[in-house]
């Protein structure tokens, strides 16, 4: 079988998805499955899993739950298939590659370095060869223009492209002199902080077509719907904090509404095919979610608690979870055991009440040249393009998966 170590974060969201059509959920989100399945435990859960929804053992289903049923053992079938492949070590490794590879930093917090790594991370990743386009979206304290070494006050902003007087992102992109592309923000201007859902949804829409390798979102510090949902946007979201317990409490803090925010989200117009169509499951996942019950301590709880009532929508309720794998940056660092223990910390809570592990990307030391650097606007990564936070970037980079070791 592929030691649970070496397998890439794609294989293990296959597995795990698969998983969810036969196993119950706390197997599944402790991820304790990926190490303890084999043949026998596999086949046991198929075969009680077909028993158990077949039709003819439901005759008095209504046609809607018979078809609902037939769907639910056609996944059960792919599912068997795909853990075999698993155990039999022929999963693939990495998804086939997209273009437009979307990145976000996020994190419930001011001044812990988002915008920084960001515009150095779009610098580096240019260094490599990649096409980058940078936005800032912390659409009330805009400021990604200053570290990419540029003017702070732009020719056109994104709120040109908000406010319909440019029809395209593409009109309103700028270069930096470092490599990147820039779409940058004005918060100068009144009320650019609240977008409407619409615009927001168009901007998602446009963000998704553009025409590059990597977009890098850099994100504003607080838990506003916005900033969630561009975060939840992205194939890869990093998470910063410092060392201290308050920003690692906000970067927690930050991690579960954007969850919870996914998890409602099932039940809205934007889950698009995830939609649950059902209205006591959406009912079900709303009550669960609210701040006011008490009988339910942890998704995992929630997520046993909906496979009681309905077993059929376990797969469409594990999904969101098993698909959300944000990353750690522990930023300012000065004494190396700082970042694990930060991590340690937020690890653990985040594991035993999100059901969501947080592996630690890594960590950029503090470093005092950048206050230097940043009244010269010059980002450091382009003055040194083989100093030690280039190499820290580059680490980060390649643990998540971002780019490959031999780069
Ligand atoms: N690794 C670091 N070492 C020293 N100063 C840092 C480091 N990271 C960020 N800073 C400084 O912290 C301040 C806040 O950074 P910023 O990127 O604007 O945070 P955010 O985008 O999270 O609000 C800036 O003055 C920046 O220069
Ligand atoms: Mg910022």
């Amino acid at each position: 079988m592929q030691k649970k170590d070496t397998l890439s974060i794609y294989q293990q969201k296959r597995i795990l998805d698969a998983a969810s059509c036969l196993f119950a959920p706390k197997e599944v989100l402790s991820r304790h499955i990926i190490k303890h399945i084999d043949t026998y435990s596999l086949k046991k859960a198929y075969l009680s899993t077909v028993k158990k929804h077949h039709p003819s053992k439901h005759p008095s289903d209504s046609l809607n739950k018979r078809q609902e049923r037939v769907e639910f053992l056609k996944k059960a079938v792919k599912a068997y298939e795909s853990l075999g492949l698993y155990l039999k070590n022929k999963l693939p490794e990495h998804q086939p590659l997209k273009k437009n590879t979307i990145i976000a930093v996020g994190g419930a917090k001011g001044g812990i370095g988002k915008s920084l790594f960001a515009a150095n991370m779009a610098v580096y990743l240019c260094q490599q060869g990649f096409r980058v386009i940078s936005i800032d979206l912390d659409l009330g304290g805009a400021n990604l223009s200053l570290y990419l070494g540029e003017k702070f006050v732009l020719d056109r902003t994104i709120n040109d492209f908000l406010h319909k007087r440019f029809a395209t992102l593409e009109e309103i992109i700028s270069p930096c002199k470092h490599g990147p592309l820039m779409i940058g923000g004005d918060s100068s201007e009144l009320g650019m902080a609240n977008i409407a859902h619409a615009q927001k949804l168009k901007l998602i829409r446009n963000i998704r077509n553009l025409d590059t390798d990597f977009v890098i979102l850099d994100l504003g510090g607080d838990t506003s719907y916005n900033m969630l949902d561009f975060f939840l946007m992205a194939d890869c979201g990093y998470v910063m904090t410092t060392k201290d317990s308050a920003s690692y409490i906000g970067a927690y803090q930050f991690l579960k509404t954007a969850l919870y925010r996914k998890l409602r989200r099932l039940t809205g117009p934007e889950a698009g095919e995830d939609k649950i169509r059902s209205g006591s499951l959406a009912h079900l996942l709303q009550e669960g979610l609210s701040a006011k019950n008490t009988g339910i301590k942890c998704i995992s709880d929630l997520c046993t608690h909906i496979h009681q009532v309905n077993p059929l929508y376990t797969p469409q309720v594990l999904r969101p979870i098993i698909h959300f794998n944000p990353y750690l940056i522990v930023n300012k660092v000065t004494k190396i055991h700082q970042a694990s223990q930060s991590a340690q910390a937020i690890g653990a809570l985040s594991e035993k009440a999100l059901s969501i592990p947080l592996p630690l990307a890594g960590h950029l030391s503090r470093n005092d040249a950048i206050e230097d650097n940043l009244r010269n606007f010059e980002p450091l990564v382009a003055t040194e393009p083989n100093g030690k936070m280039a190499r820290e970037i580059q680490k980060i980079l390649q643990k998540s998966a971002i780019i490959s070791r031999a780069q």
